[in-house]
């Protein structure tokens, strides 16, 4: 009985040391300690037995029962580990490989356009204004000395809300708003970037909707040399330190004299090429001494005050900066063209 025993606990562990999976285990389990095996068997004949061996015998059964179940939760143990870190050695991930790259937008060029033309006013001791894009008729065309029925409204057909309510056809309503804002006290030394409006046919060069960047500068003793000053300053800040500007006379009703302001052509820096048809010279921008009634009516003294305002067109100050021949690319929206103005 002893050694039936003794040899069937050493060939249940030799089992369970060769086995290489949980179900081998388990059938192990149950081939030597189930119901039907030879442990139970055992321990089942133990009646036949007399009253001195039978303690013995069940003791050596249960150490034998003992030591096997043992051995088989070892190994289970064992073969769970190894099947974990099987498992953690091949979802390992290789972090020493290159990420993917996030797509990161780009600042529009018109934006980076404006901020340019900002910092460069900012750094003149300009600060920046803005108003509404729905304006009225008073502040878009009348207080700019444009009364109903001016031929100059013309040049300016608009999207109309109301008789009185329209979309701003250019920025200079924001001179006359600001002017009242300082009620008759100078100096006002404003720029203010913003969309305007008109109906015109949209081309290569023209859209329905565009920006503007307007200037005003009033304080005692302002003068056309201080207009020009100013202006040379930016073109050269912007454009680039070989920039000249020439100033043409020209006309519009808030302006007293008007100008249009040239610069030297971007492209053949003043040769002479198809940009500016030959020329050299490539017009960037209106301006002018503020007309003595556009001072009164925003309320200043034109016998204190002088002032000069300009106005100019964002999308012409990019296509010219980055050489962009339609305009149309700044409103479609095509990652290819935006790409391009990624900082590096
Ligand atoms: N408002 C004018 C336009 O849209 C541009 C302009 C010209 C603005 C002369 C000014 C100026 O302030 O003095 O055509």
């Amino acid at each position: 009985m002893q050694e039936r025993l003794e040899a069937l606990q050493a060939e249940a562990i030799a089992k369970v040391e060769e086995a290489s999976d949980l179900k081998a285990l388990q059938e192990i389990r149950v081939a030597y300690l189930g119901k039907k095996g030879p442990i139970t068997e055992v321990l089942r004949g133990m009646g036949k037995l007399s009253a001195e061996e039978r303690p013995k015998v069940g003791q050596m059964a249960n150490d034998v029962r003992a030591a096997i179940t043992e051995k088989l939760e070892q190994k289970e143990q064992r073969l769970e580990e190894e099947a974990v870190e099987q498992q953690l050695a091949a979802e390992s991930i290789d972090v020493t490989l290159p990420g993917r790259p996030v797509q990161v937008g780009s600042r529009h060029p018109l934006t980076g356009v404006v901020e340019h033309v900002e910092d460069v006013f900012m750094g003149m001791g300009f600060s920046v204004a803005e108003g509404p894009e729905v304006e009225t008729d008073y502040y878009n065309f009348e207080a700019l000395n444009l009364p109903k029925e001016h031929p100059a409204r013309d040049m300016q057909d608009s999207f109309y809300i109301t008789n009185d309510l329209l979309l701003r056809t250019h920025t200079s309503p924001v001179q006359a708003r600001t002017m009242e804002k300082y009620e008759g006290k100078g100096p006002v030394k404003i720029i203010c970037p913003g969309k305007v409006f008109r109906r015109d046919d949209d081309d290569a060069t023209h859209s329905h909707q565009f920006m503007q960047i307007e200037g005003l500068y009033i304080d005692e003793n302002v003068r056309m040399s201080d207009l020009k000053g100013v202006l040379e300053t930016f073109a050269k800040k912007f454009f680039g330190p070989d920039q000249k500007i020439r100033l043409r006379p020209s006309f519009f009703p808030f302006t007293e004299p008007s100008v249009e302001v040239d610069i030297s052509c971007v492209m053949c820096g003043g040769d002479g090429c198809r940009v500016c048809k030959q020329s050299g010279w490539i017009e960037v921008l209106g301006a002018g001494m503020v007309h003595p009634r556009v001072l009164e009516m925003g309320g200043f003294d034109p016998n204190k005050y002088s002032g000069f305002a300009f106005g100019m067109g964002v999308e012409r100050l990019a296509m010219l900066k980055y050489g962009i021949d339609d305009i149309r690319h700044f409103y479609t929206n095509d990652y290819r063209f935006l790409q391009q103005f990624k900082r590096a």
